[in-house]
């Protein structure tokens, strides 16, 4: 079963409730929302003000992708704003091991984020602290940027590290109709879309088209 997770980076910023839902209605599967802090990557967006904020207009989970350096300092913060599920970057922190254990005695979903140029070499050591394995398919911090090919390698080979394992396997950016085939052929089952959702003027059809 394929999830769709659309991106509220391309929502309309001053609509926010109202555009959350209607990704809702249009059949989106959880709300993936990018916090950007400005120093791990280059662009702010919001943070758990937002996530409080939009907690109220839908029940689908919250899918908070934090591209925050130290992540460690914001678990607590993100989690009683009302997260789901709260990722953190391999490259954002030394200590990966001990944030997903915080997110997870938190009593929320732990996710571990890897950049295009990470390899995935370390997930084996915390499979058991994850619920979700994110593989980055451009370089965070923008929305409407190009799909990276050699993510679907990364994605094959974490699906293998993955096994029978209860672990969803996310990948996030330049996320299409042209690329989400090979995405799920190559085992993805949580597909992240910004644009490619966001812009389409018909949003449950390019949701049905993207989950396939
Ligand atoms: C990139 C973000 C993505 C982004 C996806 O830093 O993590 O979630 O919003 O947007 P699209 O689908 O437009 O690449
Ligand atoms: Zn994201």
């Amino acid at each position: 079963m394929i999830k769709i997770a659309p991106s509220i980076l391309s929502a309309d910023f001053a609509d926010m409730g109202r555009e959350v839902a209607d990704i809702d209605a249009c059949g989106a599967d959880m709300i993936h929302c990018d916090v950007m802090d400005g120093t791990f990557v280059p662009n702010i967006s919001f943070g758990a003000q937002m996530i409080r904020a939009i907690r109220p207009h839908t029940k689908k989970p919250l899918d908070v992708h934090l591209m925050v350096q130290a992540p460690e300092r914001c678990i607590d913060l993100f989690a009683d704003a009302g997260a789901d599920f709260l990722t953190v970057h391999m490259e954002a922190t030394p200590h990966p091991h001990r944030v997903l254990q915080m997110i997870r005695k938190r009593g929320v979903k732990a996710g571990i984020v890897f950049n295009p140029g990470t390899a995935p070499d370390a997930l084996p050591y915390m499979l058991d602290l994850t619920d979700m394995v994110l593989l980055m398919s451009v370089n965070p911090g923008y929305g409407g940027q190009a799909f990276i090919p050699s993510v679907l390698e990364k994605v094959r080979a974490v699906r293998k590290m993955i096994g029978e394992r209860d672990i969803l396997l996310e990948v996030d950016g330049g996320v299409n109709a042209q690329n989400a085939p090979l995405l799920r052929e190559a085992g993805a089952n949580v597909l992240v879309a910004g644009s490619s959702v966001f812009a389409s003027a018909d949003r449950a059809e390019a949701i049905r088209i993207l989950r396939g």
